[in-house]
């Protein structure tokens, strides 16, 4: 009797193990994409998705790697129906969302939506406490690949336990969704969140500036730099299928040429979640270029997975490394200042090594040729001290090519 009572708990045991888990292998390397949120808020619609689809397979987005077209707070009605269902805003989406969802998807693009842990979302729409199974239902049956999920209204519940909910979810739903977790840090994600989400917000809003906070009363945006100096020594818990996530990109919401080109250096140098959000329809050649250089998105993706983070810091100057899978490294020489930096830097004076994938290289025993991933062109090797101008709130990203 007891034999079987123990094979039957081991069984339900395993059972409840199997059903409890994120979606494995979807975000192997950091998810790309657009979101609706930094440039529309809650204006959106039918028209909007659609020309946004099209842009980004026409203007080569989504062939440089960005898949998921995510609609952020503002695509439901008010109100729940009768039966506890969500309904999307009737006049923003007159034919429903899996018309719309169908269009995504028939594009080669995968769909994602937003909804909040809290019993409302962060601009006051029905949120998802409660009803989390209902909700996964609804996007399963409406194809949905990617949620992102917030953290408004949220009273004293666990925020571990309502992702995981949300999760189990999405889960029993069995449509495979990449699950985007969006507390901006505030329960340390990076400690528990790694089988519970594929990437997880690290910190509060981004605004479309350099190195300002926008105080809103309660909270605060942030700037490009300050997001990239916040939560420092968490890289660790970044790697294939989870995320740190410093928010969404701004670029080509306002800065400058130089900001913008820095803004996306980082985030590759620190595999970030690429999620655009511009107006993609209406970009600038300059913009365009800076999204889609495939030289930098290939930093970020690269199949190691490692996060880069800084290692050398002088003044304005800020050296970053990140290790790359097959012995390349991505070095980004950031100028943090308001003045040119004239740069010499000597390869043999400035070792690297990182702790996780336990590479290193004092440039003595080899030479690496030097790609300049802005430029496009190789410019010479590590072998000679390189000589360079990096202009204000400017970047020189390199790739350092290992001899085969
Ligand atoms: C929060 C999130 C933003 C956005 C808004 C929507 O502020 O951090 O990214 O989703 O809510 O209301």
């Amino acid at each position: 009797m007891q034999k079987k009572l123990g094979v039957l708990l081991f069984l339900l045991g395993t059972i409840i193990s199997v059903s409890a888990q994120k979606f494995e292998n979807l975000a192997l390397t950091p998810p790309m994409g657009w979101n609706s949120w930094n440039t529309f808020g809650t204006d959106i619609n039918e028209a909007l998705v659609m020309g946004i689809a099209d842009a980004m397979v026409h203007d080569g987005y989504r062939d440089a790697g960005y898949s998921y077209l995510v609609l952020d707070d503002g695509w439901m009605a008010r109100e729940r129906d009768s039966l506890g269902n969500l309904v999307p805003d009737p006049a923003k989406f007159p034919n429903g969302l899996k018309h719309l969802i169908d269009y995504v998807h028939s594009k080669g693009l995968k769909f994602g939506l937003y909804n909040c842990a809290g019993s409302k979302t962060c601009a006051g729409y029905p949120g998802s406490r409660g009803h989390e199974y209902q909700d996964a239902r609804l996007y399963a049956s409406l194809g949905v690949d990617y949620l992102k999920y917030d953290w408004c209204n949220t009273g004293k519940i666990n925020a571990e336990e309502a992702y995981i909910t949300m999760r189990d979810a999405l889960f029993a739903a069995q449509h495979p969704v990449v699950f985007s977790i969006c507390e901006w840090g505030d329960n340390q994600p990076w400690n528990w969140a790694k089988d519970v989400g594929h990437l997880w917000r690290t910190t509060g809003d981004i605004a479309p500036c350099w190195n300002c906070e926008e105080n809103h009363g309660s909270w605060s945006s942030w700037g490009v730099l300050r997001i990239v100096d916040m939560r420092k020594g968490i890289r660790k818990v970044a790697g294939p299928g989870h995320w740190n996530d410093p928010d969404m990109m701004e670029i080509g919401n306002g800065m400058s040429t130089s900001e913008d080109r820095a803004h996306f250096s980082l985030w590759a140098m620190m595999a970030a979640p690429l999620i655009l959000g511009n107006d993609i329809r209406s970009a600038t050649t300059a913009t365009k270029e800076i999204l889609t250089n495939r030289e930098v998105i290939a930093v970020d993706q690269d199949a190691l997975g490692v996060q880069g983070n800084p290692f050398w810091r002088q003044e304005d100057l800020e050296i970053w490394a990140k290790p790359l899978q097959g012995g390349d490294w991505a070095i980004c020489f950031l100028n943090r200042g308001d003045t040119d930096l004239h740069l010499k830097h000597d390869w043999q004076a400035h070792p690297i090594s990182d702790d996780i994938s336990k590479n290193w290289e004092n440039f003595k025993s080899a030479v690496f040729q030097i790609r300049d991933l802005w430029k496009q062109q190789t410019i010479g090797s590590t072998s000679v001290v390189l000589e360079a101008v990096v202009p204000p709130h400017d970047v020189l990203m390199l790739r350092l090519i290992k001899s085969k």
